[in-house]
């Protein structure tokens, strides 16, 4: 496997690649709404907002009230026809033609790699990043490169994403990386490395971890770019009647819903959403980096998630994963 080395230097705003692969993929379709397809011009001064997983649940009303602010909004999800329809829903909502639909795997390497150069040839500032395409897997799976799904899906895609987008993320005045974790991350332990496989799998292990490295990724990003205008936080959305889990069946996605009822605390996908937009452009929270929210609040995540060894070697492992080595310098 062969570690590139790039070097972040948010001093010059410039990334160099030092040796940088071809990953080269057709299936990305992407989709501007009709006022951009007309307009080729990077606008450097228009402020731009990336949602991940926003054809469905959380990821969907984050983009319904985000819609509502000056902000030119990137959805990426795998589901063209969904895809199609919440940009259609959101140009509704805003009463502009202020959306593009990015149809790419969270999950799939090469695909992000495409995408992530495509948008920063298209905009060379991008004020918000939400961290939020998620899933959960009852069976164990491995994406194209062979990594357990719910790690590459939860946690390496949105790696790799944030990293190539970290020029554009410091082009903004205050860009800010927002990650959606969850609090199944508690009691899972940061022991990365272990072996999983068909045999090993557990599915609420398996998706709990990956909720940690969520955490871990967070902490440790904000402590790398202190030095930078950019800032990432990460949130527990609560329990949230949306579509998680329905890939496993009624029987499992229902579970989900009565656990969070019996307690009287399923919320809707909108309720959730508020914190991510209060997160992507309330003034309150300027400057705010490395913290764990819910509800619009601080609030303390496990012991484990904040072991700075830990955040160091799953930052470590998951370059390698990724095939991408980073260098932020000013650490
Ligand atoms: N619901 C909860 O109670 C809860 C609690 C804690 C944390 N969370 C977290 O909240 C986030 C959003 O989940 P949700 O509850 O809103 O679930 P959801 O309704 O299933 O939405 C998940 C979104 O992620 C997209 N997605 C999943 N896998 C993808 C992939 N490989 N590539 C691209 N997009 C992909 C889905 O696309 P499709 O439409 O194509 O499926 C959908 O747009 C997740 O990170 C989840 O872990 C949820």
């Amino acid at each position: 496997m062969k570690i590139f080395s790039r070097v972040f230097d948010p001093s010059c705003r410039k990334e160099t690649a030092v040796e940088s692969p071809s990953h080269v993929t057709n299936n990305i379709i992407i989709e501007p709404s009709a006022s951009m397809k007309n307009s080729q011009k990077a606008i450097s001064d228009q402020r731009t907002g990336v949602i991940t997983g926003a054809t469905s649940g959380i990821g969907r009303a984050a983009a319904r009230q985000l819609c509502r602010f000056d902000l030119q909004l990137i959805l990426i999800s795998r589901n063209a026809a969904k895809g199609r329809s919440v940009t259609n829903e959101i140009c509704k909502i805003s009463g502009k033609d202020n959306v593009t639909f990015i149809q790419a795997d969270i999950a799939n390497f090469a695909e992000i790699r495409q995408v992530a150069s495509q948008l920063k040839k298209r905009y060379p500032r991008i004020d918000i990043l939400v961290n939020n395409a998620g899933a959960r897997f009852n069976d164990y799976k491995t994406n194209a490169d062979g990594i357990e799904l719910t790690f590459a899906t939860n946690h390496l895609g949105h790696f790799l994403l944030t990293l190539l987008l970290l020029e554009p993320l410091n082009a903004s005045p205050g860009g800010r990386i927002i990650n959606v974790s969850s609090d199944a991350h508690y009691g899972c332990p940061a022991d990365f490395g272990y072996v999983i496989n068909s045999k090993t799998y557990d599915r609420k292990e398996a998706y709990g971890r990956s909720k940690l490295a969520n955490l871990l990724f967070t902490y440790e990003l904000a402590r790398k770019l202190a030095h930078t205008p950019i800032t990432a936080n990460a949130l527990h959305p609560g329990g949230v009647a949306t579509n998680l889990g329905k890939n496993n069946g009624m029987i499992s996605w229902t579970r989900h819903w009565v656990f969070y009822l019996m307690r009287r605390q399923l919320i809707l996908p909108s309720k959730a959403a508020e914190t991510i937009t209060f997160l992507a452009v309330s003034d309150a929270v300027k400057g705010v980096s490395g913290k764990y929210f819910q509800n619009k609040k601080t609030i303390r995540s496990s012991d484990v998630s904040h072991d700075e060894a830990a955040a160091k070697t799953l930052w470590n492992f998951s370059e390698r994963l990724v095939d991408e080595g980073w260098v932020i310098r000013g650490r």
